[in-house]
């Protein structure tokens, strides 16, 4: 039976808005309604609001306030690390892989076409992660390519959005300090889900967007590592956030940010445990029930992928086109695509970089988050099973 209310399973997308957030919000939208920057007290109220903010996020991520920049989202946050490090070291050379969030990938791909940098694309295995000896191999021609800087900006994603592949940000980040390169990684996905440890990572760059861990849409940060990188602000106009991003900031976005962060500190373990629960249920009775089922990249491998992140690849079939729009239908809320290989621009670039994928296969991903339950994922199960079962019955 149809549930009432539309099942979400797209969290990798965004995430339904803690309560407990909207209550740490709802002040700053109403009687602290002070511009940060004023030194009267309706200012100075919201500057404490904002500063506490800060060190909330700088302390879960056991670093410093002064290395934490809020911006409007994940988006910024990337452009932010990409553009000004490129900008002020004077980069010519970077490196990233075709999986890469368009945040990432579009910032880039526009830099080269300015002939600003050259860009190299590190290869992926099978599975589609990044190949290590190739990313070495590319830091290694740029040294040794003797025209210009011989820093390379790095930029790799710690868990990916549409196939849940983590990266080793520890192994990375030191393959990169011994080449003297900058390290971004957009960690969008991971942040709130994974604990980040920046007094141990090697990494200079990392980021974070509120709402994919239950805070408001809109605000992200930035974390800039001062001992290693000092950067030239993104967007120039007032004072705000120590002179780096000039603009009236989103204050009950920050806050909320901040909230939601917090209590996904809070109960990490508890909701790691019941997410993975959720996924492992659906892997298993997608394979009892469909045996032909596949998973793209490591996102069957609850251990080590994204743990909220499965993308199904179903057989071959005249529905495949129609798969999202049929789950919508039967009111469940999912994303995916197509393999785009004839180069349709609805397409996943991310499924069409993975190595021998079969474009008439169908894929749709499901992303799981706190708010999820058992029953909406045998009632997902069930759908897919069904809408396969009905169109073998018409073939
Ligand atoms: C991996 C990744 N990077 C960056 C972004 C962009 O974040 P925002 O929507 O906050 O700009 C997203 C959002 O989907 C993402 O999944």
């Amino acid at each position: 039976m149809k549930p009432t209310a539309a099942i979400y399973l797209d969290n990798a997308a965004t995430t339904r808005l803690d309560p407990e957030v909207l209550d740490a919000m709802l002040p700053l939208m109403t009687e602290q309604f002070g511009n940060p920057s004023s030194i009267h007290s309706h200012g100075r109220a919201v500057r404490t609001a904002v500063e506490k903010a800060r060190k909330t996020v700088a302390m879960l991520l056991n670093t410093s306030p002064a290395e934490i920049f809020f911006t409007s989202g994940g988006t910024e946050a990337d452009n932010t690390a990409i553009r000004s490090s490129i900008e002020t070291y004077g980069l010519t050379h970077a490196i990233t892989s075709p999986v890469e969030h368009h945040a990432v990938l579009h910032t880039l791909e526009h830099l080269a076409k300015q002939g600003i940098i050259q860009l190299s694309m590190v290869s992926l295995d099978q599975k589609g992660h990044v190949d290590l000896a190739h990313l070495e191999e590319l830091l290694q021609q740029n040294q040794q390519a003797g025209a210009g800087p011989t820093r390379s900006l790095v930029s790799l994603m710690h868990g990916n959005n549409e196939i849940g592949n983590m990266l080793d940000l520890n192994r990375v980040g030191e393959l990169c300090r011994s080449y003297d390169a900058i390290f971004h990684s957009d960690t969008v996905q991971t942040m709130g889900h994974f604990q980040h440890n920046l007094q141990q990572l090697p990494v200079d760059f990392i980021v974070g967007a509120g709402h994919k861990f239950h805070g408001p849409k809109g605000v992200g940060f930035l974390y800039v590592n001062a001992d290693r990188v000092k950067i030239n602000p993104f967007v120039y106009g007032g004072a705000q956030e120590r002179n780096m991003r000039g603009g009236t900031e989103n204050v009950y976005g920050i806050v909320g940010l901040a909230k939601a962060l917090e209590i996904a500190y809070r109960d990490m373990d508890e909701h790691r445990q019941h997410i993975t629960s959720l996924k492992s249920r659906m892997i298993e009775r997608l394979r009892a029930q469909m045996p032909d089922v596949q998973f793209n990249g490591d996102s069957a491998h609850v251990d080590t992928s994204l743990y909220t992140v499965l993308n199904v690849s179903l057989p071959a079939s005249d529905i495949s086109d129609m798969l999202l729009f049929s789950l919508d239908i039967a009111r469940i809320s999912a994303s995916g695509g197509s393999a785009c290989s004839s180069g349709s621009s609805i397409g996943s670039h991310v499924l069409a970089a993975l190595p021998g994928l079969d474009a008439n296969r169908g894929y749709v991903r499901f992303s799981f988050g706190k708010y999820n339950t058992a029953d909406e994922i045998d009632y997902a199960v069930d759908t897919l099973v069904g809408l396969y079962t009905k169109e073998a019955k018409l073939v």
